[in-house]
């Protein structure tokens, strides 16, 4: 470790030292990491990556901070972060759809089909869910829309498999390229992908990009369909504030009598329960607020409590759908939305 205490490392992307986690989550707590990457595009992504594992710190991946929770205090490692790797495009004529995900710039000389002929869009991974939503908006492309209102970036989803009532991300997959834990990109076509509940179940991989076939509609439709999602989920979430979003995963309905996470926590009254700043939404049960000043370790405390809770009054374990980083845990390098 001394090595890297007290060498400057030449890193192939931009690097920020001591930067803050809380800055980078939607639930605004948490420490700072010794070492914070921003590649801008795959190619430097994998050279971080390579560089990262060669400097021996531990690494972990962080998207759009949208399902994190990270401890308080310095973490000695690297994160790399996608939150520069934002393009979204379609692909370009006469090109396959692995060429079109590492094209970098398109060719304005080139007539782009129409969307209704080639219904593919094409994403990295730091691309924001509400980007790629209003790109298909603006297409007339359908499929995505229950995505509105899912904060984070696609990459993010992609690796928990984002999705609610509507359906999930990778229902409209094509394909998605990951870089492997030994640093090569891999295209998984989505027949070969094996996503599961809240889990992209891609085995420690990162998620580089994709590529999604969607729906021509026309736009009208398509925008209606978006403003019905993001009123139901402002009526029923508490999409203002500073959040990790549903902090549980739905148990087993055959072990909770169909009752949701979020439902077993209000049915034991314990929405507003706070520690320090951190606060069980009044909203929605399953969610946790940070009204300003929480810490990390309030969040964490808070999260422990109402799942004793809800294991003493009705022997259900809940399971975290958010992801904990602690200082002390070996990091999974798909962990991160
Ligand atoms: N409910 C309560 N009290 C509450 C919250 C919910 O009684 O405080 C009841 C509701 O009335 C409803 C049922 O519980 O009958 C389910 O609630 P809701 O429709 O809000 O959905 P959910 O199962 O709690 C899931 C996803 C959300 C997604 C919504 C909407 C999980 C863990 N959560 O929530 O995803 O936005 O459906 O599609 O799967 C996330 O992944 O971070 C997330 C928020």
């Amino acid at each position: 470790m001394g090595f890297v205490e007290n060498c400057k490392i030449d890193w192939p992307c931009v690097a920020l030292e001591h930067a803050s986690l809380a800055d980078r989550t939607t639930m605004r707590v948490g420490g700072r990491v010794r070492w914070l990457l921003e590649p801008k595009d795959p190619d430097e992504l994998q050279a971080a990556y390579r560089a990262a594992r060669n400097s021996g710190l531990p690494v972990r991946f962080l998207g759009g901070g949208a399902n994190i929770v990270a401890e308080d205090g310095l973490w000695s490692g690297v994160v790399i972060a996608t939150a520069a790797m934002r393009r979204i495009f379609r692909p370009m004529p006469g090109t396959s759809e692995e060429e079109s995900l590492s094209a970098r710039d398109a060719d304005v000389r080139v007539a782009m089909p129409e969307p209704a002929e080639d219904p593919r869009l094409i994403a990295w991974a730091g691309c924001t869910m509400p980007a790629l939503v209003r790109t298909t908006k603006g297409l007339g492309l359908s499929g995505l829309e229950g995505l509105m209102g899912v904060p984070g970036h696609v990459g993010g989803g992609i690796a928990m498999n984002a999705g609610g009532s509507w359906g999930e991300i990778w229902d409209h997959l094509e394909f998605v390229r990951v870089l492997s834990p030994e640093g090569e990109f891999q295209d998984i076509a989505k027949a070969d992908g094996a996503p599961r509940y809240r889990d992209g179940n891609l085995g420690g991989r990162f998620v580089v990009g994709a590529v999604w076939r969607l729906e021509p509609a026309p736009k009208l439709l398509v925008q209606e369909r978006i403003r019905e999602y993001l009123q139901h989920k402002q009526r029923v979430q508490p999409v203002t504030q500073w959040s990790a979003g549903c902090v549980f995963k739905n148990p087993n309905p055959e072990v909770s009598e169909g009752r949701s996470a979020g439902r077993l926590i209000d049915e034991l009254g314990l929405k507003g329960l706070t520690v320090g700043d951190a606060q069980i939404s009044e909203r929605h049960g399953n969610f946790i607020i940070n009204r300003g000043k929480a810490t990390a370790s309030d969040v964490l405390a808070l999260m422990d409590e109402t799942r004793e809770r809800v294991a003493q009054a009705s022997g259900i374990a809940l399971e975290f759908e958010v992801k904990r980083w602690l200082r002390e845990d070996p990091p999974e390098t798909s962990e991160r939305i």
